[in-house]
């Protein structure tokens, strides 16, 4: 097809929306301020969408000036606020946004999140919408893209503490199992078993024998190490039954640690500001290039993008030669 001149300069100002869907997200603000800053730069209008799919229904929209963004790169959580909506995933609430991006006249949607979220881009990209998605999710469970926005700032937290209950195991010669996010991936346990660091790492992936879990504890007692520290993958089960697991076989006493949303919070990383900041601009230059619904993302430290339909397919990152070193290095011989 051939591009005429009015479409060239048609191109060179848009309007375009951005939200954040899903669970929160450290980075997730680095990520807006890099979408209203690069699109300033081109003379866009950046209009903000409150709530994720929630207020795109509902018009919950404010254009975003650049003051708006002032101060947020280190600000946890999401200016934007978020939802999981249920109403959006229906025909009847997609057909809704769609007509408020119409009235909004969007030429683009630009969708922070994860998984959940990259599906609800799908399904406006279907219906005819520019849309854009950037991975933003701490469970790092996003196949095409080596990190996602929010996860080292997740493997962080967890590291930090990792720290504050060992100090209180070590008093008492005690064990503790900690619970750690990731949906059904089992990515932060095991960076964060890597570098916090964790004797044993229970992951979904690397599925493991309790018993044998159990018994390398009883190892580790009689080989001198009365404090070891497990973490434990939400997808690989709760905190609380592997302790009550290993009180019943073994003579070790074991706490069990749920770190819960403290690992979601806080402020974001120097990688994860990068990440996000690199992800949010580029996301605006595909737009003015005429590029259509793609997923962007971080390959060998360079920002690539996928056919957004293709985002979700492969939903796995999990390196199993990193366990496998892990095993090897967390064993007392
Ligand atoms: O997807 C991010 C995540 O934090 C998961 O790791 C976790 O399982 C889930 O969201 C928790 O969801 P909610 O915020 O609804 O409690």
């Amino acid at each position: 097809m051939l591009i005429t001149q009015t479409e060239v300069f048609d191109m060179s100002v848009m309007r375009i929306g951005v939200l954040t869907s899903g669970g929160d997200t450290p980075g997730m603000n680095a990520a807006i301020r890099a979408v209203v800053r690069r699109g300033l730069s081109f003379g866009d209008v950046v209009l903000g969408v409150y709530h994720g799919y929630e207020g795109l229904m509902d018009g919950r929209v404010k254009q975003l000036q650049s003051s708006d963004v002032h101060g947020i790169i280190q600000r946890g959580g999401t200016i934007l606020r978020t939802a999981r909506s249920e109403v959006f995933r229906t025909p009847e609430g997609q057909a809704k946004a769609m007509q408020l991006m119409t009235a909004y006249e969007m030429d683009a949607l630009i969708v922070i999140g994860g998984d959940g979220s990259f599906h609800g881009a799908q399904a406006l990209a279907e219906l005819g919408m520019n849309v854009m998605g950037i991975p933003g999710t701490i469970d790092n469970d996003i196949g095409y893209t080596d990190f996602t926005i929010g996860f080292d700032t997740a493997v962080n937290n967890v590291m930090g503490e990792m720290e504050k209950i060992r100090d209180t195991m070590r008093s008492h010669d005690r064990v503790a199992v900690v619970e750690v996010m990731g949906r059904a991936c089992g990515d932060i346990a095991l960076w964060s078993a890597m570098t916090a660091p964790a004797d044993i790492v229970l992951t979904p992936e690397s599925p493991r024998d309790w018993g044998e879990a159990a018994s390398q504890l009883m190892h580790n007692k009689l080989m001198g190490r009365f404090t070891s520290m497990v973490i434990i993958a939400e997808g690989a089960g709760k905190a609380e039954d592997f302790a009550k697991f290993v009180q019943e076989h073994t003579d070790v006493e074991i706490k069990p640690v749920v770190l819960s949303y403290i690992q979601r919070g806080g402020a974001p990383t120097a990688a994860d500001r990068m990440l996000a900041t690199r992800l949010g601009a580029r996301a605006v230059e595909l737009i003015h290039e005429g590029v259509r619904n793609r997923a962007l993302g971080i390959h060998d430290n360079h920002i690539v993008d996928v056919a957004i339909k293709d985002s979700t397919a492969h939903n796995e990152n999990y390196d199993q030669s990193l366990y496998e070193l892990h095993s090897k290095m967390n064993r007392i011989y």
